[in-house]
């Protein structure tokens, strides 16, 4: 549990036949409901509709997915060569149920790595004991990450109010957060001030899971709709705007939530910095820029009718990519769990992610 009041978001229940359990982030902040995976495809369901979302998080339930891989091929009663065919199979639906967030793909491939020095007849249960070790590993670090992110965050973030969009908190990671692990380590180290959280349409990450997550841990949060950052911004009330990260390329640019670029862009204008929290693993240094990224394009649905509720007539169309890429320019710092990368540079990010 990352504090006493916000429920972690995934956890494995039993042993390596066991099960993966996902807060359903859909539902909330209005019904705090579990669902149980027993098999692959619910895992994916859940990553693809976000019942479990935010980068590191997907990675985690990925990776635990593939534990629940191996426990199908143990029932099936599949032969040695069939399991780990079965379970390499589901590694690759699982890595693409979601295509911008690198961490997804990042967990799913480390915990594949660790069949490989495994015998050829090691059985379906030996798999999923080993699957399930590098899953349970992958979680724990992530809450140290957290952990690290926030103090490293705290050490610069600026005196006075804060903006933030999207949800980065203890819902999106399996520890504190990122972003939000910023937010609240500063504010447990006695620092008072109060946090904007922009709705982040069309889902309201911001809204719906953010400001839960704050008013749980009695931090004042006030929510605005995304077009608002503007209009407060230049009003002068914010001292700094956080963000979380799906990716980041090996020059600094750094997909996240869609109405990440305006925010950014609209910070520049008013003179607030602009700082992104994310771990080592959202990094993609394979990728020289940002245009290399690839943006999920989600539903019509979410934009046309949002929450459900019809808001467009029937006949328009939608524009609805999940992310943006904000330019390393427009960045002040990214703190990551080894430290601060200010200016992000190539070098920069360079020398920090190799500590
Ligand atoms: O579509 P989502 O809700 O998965 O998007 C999440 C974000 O964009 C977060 O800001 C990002 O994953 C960082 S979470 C620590």
């Amino acid at each position: 549990m990352p504090s006493s009041s916000v429920p972690t978001c995934l956890r494995w229940v039993g042993d390596a036949a066991g099960h993966l359990e996902l807060l359903d982030q859909t539902l909330l902040p209005t019904r705090l409901e579990w669902i149980e995976c027993h098999d692959v495809d619910a895992v994916v369901e859940a990553i693809k509709s976000l019942r479990v979302r935010g980068a590191p998080a997907i990675g985690i339930a990925g990776a635990y997915g593939l534990a629940v891989a191996a426990g199908e091929a143990a029932r099936s009663g599949l032969e040695a060569d069939a399991a780990r065919a079965h379970v390499l199979a589901r590694a690759e639906e699982l890595a693409c149920a979601r295509p911008t967030a690198v961490n997804l793909r990042w967990a799913v491939e480390r915990a594949v790595a660790t069949l490989e020095p495994l015998a050829a007849d090691a059985p379906a249960a030996g798999l999923g004991a080993t699957l399930l070790a590098e899953a349970r590993a992958i979680h724990e670090e992530d809450r140290r990450l957290c952990a690290a992110i926030g103090r490293h965050g705290a050490a610069i973030l600026p005196a006075g109010n804060i903006l933030t969009h999207c949800n980065t908190g203890a819902l999106a990671t399996g520890g504190d957060g990122t972003a939000l692990a910023v937010v609240t380590t500063a504010w447990e180290q006695g620092r008072r001030f109060e946090v904007f959280a922009d709705e982040t349409r069309p889902l309201f990450q911001g809204a719906r899971l953010t400001a839960w997550e704050l008013v749980h841990r009695g931090i004042p949060v006030t929510v605005l709709v995304d077009a608002a950052a503007g209009h407060l911004l230049k009003t002068g009330r914010i001292a700094a705007c956080i963000v979380g990260a799906d990716r980041i390329t090996a020059n600094g640019d750094t997909a996240n939530k869609i109405g990440t670029y305006a925010l950014a862009v609209l910070a520049a204008a008013h003179g607030v910095p602009f700082f992104v929290a994310a771990p080592s693993s959202t990094f993609d240094l394979a990728l020289a820029s940002g245009d290399e990224i690839p943006i999920e394009e989600r539903a019509a649905a979410e934009v046309l009718a949002p929450l459900g509720v019809p808001a467009a007539p029937e006949g328009a169309k939608a524009f609805n990519p999940a992310f943006d890429v904000t330019p390393a320019r427009l960045i002040r710092a990214i703190i990551t769990e080894r430290g601060v990368i200010e200016p992000v540079t190539q070098e920069g990010i360079a020398t920090v992610l190799q500590k």
